[in-house]
């Protein structure tokens, strides 16, 4: 979502602000804006669109000042024109804020009938504004911001700039993430989204619980719990790097984080995987995996997609019955839990806000919590009785990768760990498994040397209107996710469906103008896979196969392209078969000139509902 960042320093701060909103920019990019104090008074630059706008607004018209507040955002309530950009103010104060406040309106409507002046069109406004009457009524910014907190519903992140105060900066947390930082003596403090975004001032981070806000001094932070009552919170140290992260030699982003999957997914199964003994093993947990009866995993997007993913493998291999839902769903559907099952939260951020509700609806009914995510920090991290963790380091591109694909490795891992607790599989069984997880990294490899037939597959598909994706098994997923990849990316309509389905309704859309792209390894359901192509093919569709070299031969009609995968165990094939559709819809994306890491209307980290 939006991305804040403050700074209380001792040189000219706008330079670090820009700074610190490239390291945000992943998490929206519909406008940007900083706010400093000159001789006391708010001072703002903003621009409509990529930050890059408010670099050259900056560059042409200089922002002086040694305190000031920053803003990249992903618009909810108002367009994403420059009246709406954040820091939104009045003469008193500058606010940056992440979230939504739902009670805007009931605020807003107060404020007017008090005779005060709206300029925006935002929900953040409303903060403002109150907050400046309670200011005007003789408050000072501690007593207003204590006053004002409590009157808003809703989530939100921000940090609030007072005029006159140039070494004051108040900020709050409520469902949204907030960290304060320390300037190491040097008189310097700091807030921000996330750690990455600090990474460049400090290693020296106090995350805001729920509810917390913090008064920051050149000296340090005082912080105060949601009934305002003062609370010390501990100061991490983070091993995130000030360097910012580069493309390397990569065209985007993604394009790096694709490549450096045989890396990341060898990192994160060597925390699981022993080689020696061919077997796999979770960290100790907290309850015995083999008196869990259920399972029930929540997820967003593309981590929903390697969630149905794990739900093959856990009932196939663990018999055991798993739940999957998509958190936007599963948190108002009230879902009846019995205590003690085990609930899996699947997070590459760790802050998407429904998945995050999800997560404390399951704990307010006693199950066993447990986090996939990659970032070890985060909200979800922090509040789960387990973290598992994928090792991909930060993902920039918007569209997940490499988070996708490790998320997988550990939920295999995870599905035998359970399995043997439950004494679903024998020791060859699982050596089978473990040498076929082992051997990921470099089969992954392989399917990249593949690279340039995938790319003019990918030219190939730049006029299409709409593109079905088929799978059956755990290859139905995977076609939900190569068509999610290739909508976001690419804009083309996209569908993922499982290839039993078709003939029940999309069949209807195949005609020679549609191309169909079927994941099909030759696994135990690839011949009814191939049935299914068959019906497409008499129809005329134009079908691009996904498959190894058994299942490239025995496959009898004429497909319009193949792309060859390395032969594999069929369980870990979701792995190795999400490569090439995350290539096919990079190259679409790319060959139409879209803007790959920073698809329209997207943010990485969802922190809104
Ligand atoms: C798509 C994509 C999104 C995310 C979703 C959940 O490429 O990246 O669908 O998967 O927003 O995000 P996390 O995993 O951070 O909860």
């Amino acid at each position: 979502m939006c991305g804040i960042i403050g700074i209380i320093g001792k040189a000219e701060v706008a330079p670090l602000l820009m700074e610190g909103l490239r390291r945000l920019e992943y998490r929206g990019y519909d406008s940007a804006g900083i706010a400093t104090l000159v001789d006391g008074r708010i001072e703002r630059r903003r621009a409509e669109g990529k930050l890059q706008n408010l670099y050259d607004r900056v560059t042409q018209n200089p922002i002086e000042g040694t305190t000031g507040i920053g803003h990249i955002r992903w618009a909810t309530h108002g367009a994403p024109i420059e009246r709406n950009a954040h820091p939104i103010a009045t003469d008193r104060v500058a606010i940056v804020h992440n979230g939504i406040i739902e009670n805007f309106a009931e605020i807003k409507a107060e404020m007017l009938a008090q005779g005060r002046e709206f300029t925006s069109d935002t929900d953040t406004e409303a903060v403002a504004v109150l907050l400046t009457s309670y200011l005007e009524a003789g408050a000072s910014p501690t007593e207003a911001v204590a006053k004002t907190l409590p009157r808003l519903h809703g989530i939100f992140a921000m940090t609030i700039l007072f005029a006159g105060y140039p070494e004051l900066l108040i900020c709050a947390r409520r469902g949204a993430p907030a960290a304060i930082g320390y300037g190491n003596g040097k008189g310097e403090m700091y807030m921000g989204s996330d750690a990455l975004a600090l990474a460049m001032l400090t290693q020296r981070i106090t995350y805001l619980e729920e509810g917390d806000w913090a008064v920051l001094s050149p000296t340090g932070a005082q912080l105060f719990d949601a009934d305002n009552r003062p609370v010390e919170r501990p100061i991490k140290q983070t091993a995130l790097s000030g360097a910012m992260i580069g493309k390397g030699n990569h065209r985007h982003f993604m394009h790096k984080e694709i490549y450096e999957q045989p890396a990341v997914i060898g990192d994160t199964l060597s925390t699981f995987v022993n080689p020696a003994t061919r077997t796999v093993a979770l960290q100790d947990l907290p309850f015995d995996l083999a008196e869990v009866s259920r399972v029930t995993i929540v997820a967003c997007g593309t981590s929903f997609h390697s969630a149905l993913v794990a739900k093959y493998w856990f009932e196939k291999l663990a018999r055991i019955s798993v739940e999957v839902d998509i958190a936007s769903e599963f948190r108002y559907r009230a879902a009846e839990l019995p205590e003690g099952g085990l609930a899996l939260f699947i997070s590459q951020s760790g802050e998407t806000a429904d998945t995050l509700a999800a997560l404390r609806y399951a704990k307010s009914q006693k199950q066993h919590v447990a986090v996939l995510v990659n970032q070890p920090e985060s909200s979800m991290a922090r509040e789960a009785d387990v973290m598992l963790q994928t090792l991909c380091g930060p993902e920039i591109g918007v569209a997940s990768t490499k988070a996708f694909t490790a998320q997988l490795a550990v939920l295999a891992c995870f599905a035998i760990a359970v399995a043997r607790a439950r004494g679903k599989i024998d020791t060859q069984r699982e050596a089978e498994l473990a040498t076929a997880l082992a051997e990921v990294p470099s089969r992954i490899a392989e399917v990249l040397a593949d690279e340039e037939a995938i790319e003019a597959l990918g030219k190939s598909l730049i006029d299409a209107r709409d593109v079905l994706y088929l799978g059956r098994g755990t290859s139905y997923p995977l076609a939900l996710e190569g068509a999610l990849k290739l909508k976001e990316l690419s804009y083309i309509h996209a569908e993922g469906y499982a290839a039993g389905e078709m003939k029940h309704g999309p069949i209807a859309l195949i005609d020679d103008q549609m191309p169909v792209i079927v994941v099909a390894p030759h696994d135990e359901l690839f011949e009814k896979t191939a049935s299914n192509v068959q019906e497409v093919l008499a129809r005329g569709g134009k079908v691009i196969m996904m498959s190894d070299a058994a299942g490239i031969a025995a496959f009898p009609g004429k497909t319009l392209a193949t792309i060859r995968l390395p032969d594999c165990d069929p369980f870990v094939a979701p792995i190795l078969y999400s490569i090439p559709l995350q290539l096919l819809a990079y190259h679409t994306a790319v060959h139409k000139g879209t803007d790959v890491d920073q698809p329209r209307n997207l943010a990485k980290s969802v922190t809104v509902e």
